[in-house]
């Protein structure tokens, strides 16, 4: 079963005979003077084949469990056996992802009432919605509660007050899951860290007792459904989700002890993917088996009713999918050897390299052939900062005016981008089966002052 979380470029990438880059059956040469660089090009196949290899293991593992009648089905959070596949929206989300989402039967995990409004907006069913966050804010949890029966993952006894008292004033009842801090840490960068116990997200494991008691004291406004647990990001290694799904299980029969069923098991995200040639993740498939497999057996060997098991992978469905193509400006040699090339974007639409020192690999989209493994061409933004590296000796013999094509760029690169220097964000296009489609527009230098208000006394002169 092949995962497009372990390979560096969209499913659908190939060569052509003139030597370019083609995703999506589409030349990006030609993309490239179509809709204009930096792009970003998002391979719809591959989005659709990470979710399969996602919940085939889902599946694979339920069965390899023995307990085969309950694969991955659709994300309703009603349902209390079987699996569901909540793609993890902060990744990257805009209408047609949305829609994406929609159609793929994928649940949504949301972490702002931007995220939350943009799904409602594109017709997510607000029952696949779960909503997660370490400060949410009142008017957020209104509109989940107004929304529909979205689930909220709750972080904290604040948290829970707030949602107890805004649920009775607008009487409603909020579906909950307890985001659990098991204590477990991942192999992966400091930032993006989530699980350990002194993290800023969750209910330290041993308060969720109590927790939960407090939850059961406020019967009319709040359902509690189950535990949540996200341990971190570009994760490569099983053991760490092995171990939360056997303290989660101990969690569970605690609760069982006190009276209460956990309905719904959510472990989180944070699957890796591979940005360069050396890296080897997990595949999706099995991360995805693995974790459902371990999952049955832990509550089994409890003697606990297997809950609805939930993950909610987001740079893993959606990474792969994403390549970037800039074009190459002015270059610079040194006497040092240094070598720089400017490409026309950078930090602001992919602020990775400078926030975790985050690797990319580049190829030229016009001659994908072209690679130097001793070149020392560093590809540099555009933007007024030295750390605006992209990638520091890309092994490319890249020359002003070529593309360049950076992989891996689907999660976490739009998501985080900003306007700095006041530019405006690159467009997005959705390609597939020889059809390119724009779901982002290209801001322009209007949209870059739309927001700015001028006071009535500078404008006396
Ligand atoms: N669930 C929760 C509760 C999360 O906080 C996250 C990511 C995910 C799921 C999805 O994780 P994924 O499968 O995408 O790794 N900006 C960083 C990543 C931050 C991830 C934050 N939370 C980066 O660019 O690496």
């Amino acid at each position: 079963m092949s995962s497009p979380n372990t390979r560096l470029m969209p499913v659908t990438a190939t060569i052509s005979s003139e030597d370019h880059l083609l995703i999506g059956g589409l030349d990006t040469v030609e993309l490239a003077e179509r809709f204009g660089t930096p792009l970003w090009v998002m391979d719809y196949q591959t989005i659709v084949q990470a979710v399969s290899a996602c919940r085939d293991g889902l599946a694979a593992g339920f069965l390899e469990a023995g307990n085969g009648s309950r694969g991955a089905g659709g994300a309703g959070s009603g349902s209390a056996a079987g699996a569901s596949v909540l793609y993890a929206g902060k990744a990257f989300t805009c209408l047609a992802m949305g829609r994406i989402v929609r159609r793929l039967g994928l649940g949504l995990d949301v972490v702002s009432e931007g995220e939350l409004f943009t799904a409602l907006r594109a017709g997510v069913d607000p029952e696949t919605i779960f909503l997660h966050g370490n400060n949410k804010s009142d008017s957020e949890l209104e509109r989940a509660l107004l929304a529909g029966p979205v689930t909220v993952v709750v972080d904290g006894v604040g948290e829970l007050e707030r949602l107890d008292r805004l649920a009775s004033r607008l009487e409603r009842k909020a579906r909950i899951l307890v985001r659990v801090t098991p204590g477990v840490e991942p192999d992966t960068h400091d930032h993006i860290k989530t699980g350990q116990a002194d993290s800023k997200f969750g209910v330290p494991l041993a308060d969720v007792p109590n927790f939960v008691r407090r939850c059961l004291s406020m019967p009319e406004t709040i359902a509690f459904r189950g535990l949540h647990a996200h341990i971190g990001s570009q994760s490569h290694d099983i053991e760490p989700y092995l171990r939360i799904v056997d303290i989660l299980a101990d969690l569970a029969l605690r609760l069982k002890e006190m009276g209460v069923e956990v309905e719904m098991l959510d472990l989180g995200g944070g699957l890796g993917i591979a940005y360069t040639e050396k890296d080897r993740p997990l595949p999706l498939y099995t991360w995805a088996r693995e974790l459902s497999a371990a999952a049955v057996m832990a509550f089994a060997s409890r003697k606990l009713t297997m809950p609805h098991l939930l993950l909610e992978p987001g740079r893993s469905i959606i990474g792969p999918a994403g390549v970037t193509i800039y074009r190459a400006g002015d270059t610079k040699e040194f006497l040092s050897g240094v070598r720089y090339v400017s490409l026309d974007g950078g930090m602001a639409d992919n602020p990775r390299p400078a926030t975790y020192n985050a690797l990319y690999t580049a190829r030229i989209a016009s001659r994908m052939s072209a690679i130097g493994t001793d070149d020392v061409t560093t590809l540099v933004g555009r933007y007024c900062e030295s750390g605006d590296i992209i990638i520091k000796d890309a092994g490319i013999p890249v020359r002003t005016g070529d593309l360049v094509a950076i992989f891996a760029t689907g999660a976490y690169n739009y998501s985080m981008s900003s306007n700095y220097n006041r530019t405006g964000r690159p467009a997005c296009v959705l390609v597939d089966d020889s059809k390119a489609e724009l779901i982002l527009r290209r801001e322009t230098l209007e949209d870059l002052i739309c927001q700015d208000r001028v006071p009535d006394w500078l404008t006396d002169d």
